[in-house]
């Protein structure tokens, strides 16, 4: 019997979007399109992604074949970070999303998307979440991050103060590059799952986004478009970094 992902924090504000993942009702053709979707991004990535992210990868035990069972990903994670990646009914409010990532709980849709929408989907499904966001969770450094950046936004209330938080957030979490090895590496979500914004950082060559090293101040104040492609993107050298960036953006805003 599975116990894990029932077992955790008490939610307040969150607890009414926690959902069952009912693993069993997915279907031949969601699994094919599961497989069909990590094929066509495990290429690029084998090249493009961070170590950290392919570690990750493995070691929650994801697969191409088959769709991935949130109770056995979180039964992997909990013993190398403490992070469980658990159901939720669809997007979440700020104040239930932040309360989730303090207790380490990552709020992950079921949902996959069909096969005429392979590229893009306005809302996050399952391989957004999962595929792009969950390796990362099983790094410490990036784990005590995402913990930290969800303590501080859940306790801020301006909403300028917000949307300062929220680009960090965009900057890193959805769509972070790292230099390894002398190259940009890709860590953000936005840019694991989605392989023409990948390819665009990439291969973008001079018609690709600009690259600055990461800058807290900068990030604050950057404004992004969520409908097309990134025209700047702020790169670290560690993780820690952003580590960091969380605890002095905590104390700019007076936390
Ligand atoms: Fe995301």
């Amino acid at each position: 019997m599975n116990t894990v992902a029932s077992v955790g924090p008490v939610l307040t504000v969150a607890e009414p979007y926690l959902i069952q993942q009912d693993f069993a009702a997915y279907t031949p053709e969601q699994h094919a399109t599961w497989a069909e979707l990590v094929r066509r991004r495990m290429p690029q990535l084998r090249e493009h992604a961070c170590r950290e992210y392919l570690d990750g990868f493995e070691q929650i035990g994801l697969r191409e074949d088959s769709l991935p069972d949130l109770a056995a990903v979180s039964r992997r994670l909990m013993p190398r970070t403490g992070w469980q990646s658990t159901p939720v009914s669809g997007f979440l409010p700020g104040d239930a999303f932040f309360e989730m990532l303090s207790a380490r709980l990552f709020p992950t849709t079921t949902w996959l998307r069909s096969r005429d929408s392979m590229e893009y989907t306005p809302e996050p499904d399952i391989f957004h979440d999962v595929f792009g966001h969950v390796p990362m969770h099983a790094h410490p450094v990036f784990a005590d991050f995402l913990q930290h950046y969800g303590k501080v936004c859940a306790s801020l209330r301006n909403p300028d103060d917000l949307e300062r938080m929220g680009r960090l957030f965009w900057f890193t979490v959805e769509f972070g590059v790292i230099r390894q090895g002398g190259k940009i590496k890709v860590y953000g979500s936005g840019l694991i799952s989605s392989h023409g914004e990948c390819t665009h950082v990439v291969e973008g060559g001079s018609s690709g986004p600009e690259i600055r090293d990461f800058n807290l101040d900068q990030v604050m104040e950057q404004e992004f478009s969520t409908g097309e492609m990134q025209k700047v993107l702020y790169a670290v050298d560690s993780f820690d970094q952003i580590y960091v960036a969380a605890q002095e953006a905590a104390r700019r805003l007076g936390l």
